[in-house]
């Protein structure tokens, strides 16, 4: 049985360890009640860094029987972390990859990798790169493979590029959206012709 406070406790070692901006401890229960409470399907996460919201996916994902695959290219170059982000793949895989055993990751970008995602999927969570073109196309491919009642969540929304995205193409889809933790993540039910309400 892996707790929503069992959780809690390796998410605050991850943050002691890499002190780096992640998702917040509100948004983490919240992601972990969407494993729970969706049909199932795997569990799709873009944008893994060193784990801080991958740590609430698998332990409920493990709880429920799904697979999480996370999505992360580690970029290099002339990217604003480059400089720690081969830290930050070397931490996923000593935490994660050879811990856990529902879970992949592929070090590519969605749109290099997005024929081996599966056709549907239970949870998707956007928190990749924050630009218009990623999180518009992100949103597009998950939301085309999201199961009857799946949860699609769209992270740090108060980006004027992710609002855009939240504004011109989640908010019409989905009949139940709300703002939680200090990355103003939106979650949502896909769809309001297609079943019940969460909550
Ligand atoms: C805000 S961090 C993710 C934080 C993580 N979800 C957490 O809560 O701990 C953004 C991550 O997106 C990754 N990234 C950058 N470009 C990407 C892309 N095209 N596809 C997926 N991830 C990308 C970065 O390497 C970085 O690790």
């Amino acid at each position: 049985m892996v707790t929503p406070a069992e959780c809690l406790v390796l998410y605050e070692k991850i943050y002691t360890a890499c002190k780096e901006p992640q998702c917040d401890a509100e948004t983490g229960v919240e992601l972990y009640n969407a494993v729970l409470k969706s049909p199932p399907g795997d569990v799709i996460e873009i944008g893994s860094a060193f784990g801080g919201s991958t740590v609430w996916l698998v332990g409920a994902a493990q709880e429920v029987g799904k697979g999480v695959i996370s999505i992360d290219p580690y970029p290099e170059g002339d990217y604003v972390y480059a400089s720690v982000t081969p830290i930050w793949k070397k931490f996923f895989k000593n935490n994660f990859l050879d811990y856990y055993d529902n879970i992949i990751q592929h070090n590519c970008d969605m749109t290099e990798c997005v024929d081996l995602l599966p056709d549907t999927i239970s949870v998707g969570f956007i928190d990749g790169c924050h630009d218009n073109k990623h999180a518009d196309r992100e949103f597009v491919a998950l939301t085309d493979r999201l199961c009857h009642d799946g949860r699609l969540i769209l992270d740090d929304t108060h980006l004027e590029s992710l609002s855009l995205v939240a504004a011109k193409i989640c908010e019409p889809q989905f009949d139940c959206i709300k703002t939680v933790g200090k990355t103003h993540a939106k979650f949502g039910r896909f769809k309001k012709e297609l079943g019940d309400s969460i909550v």
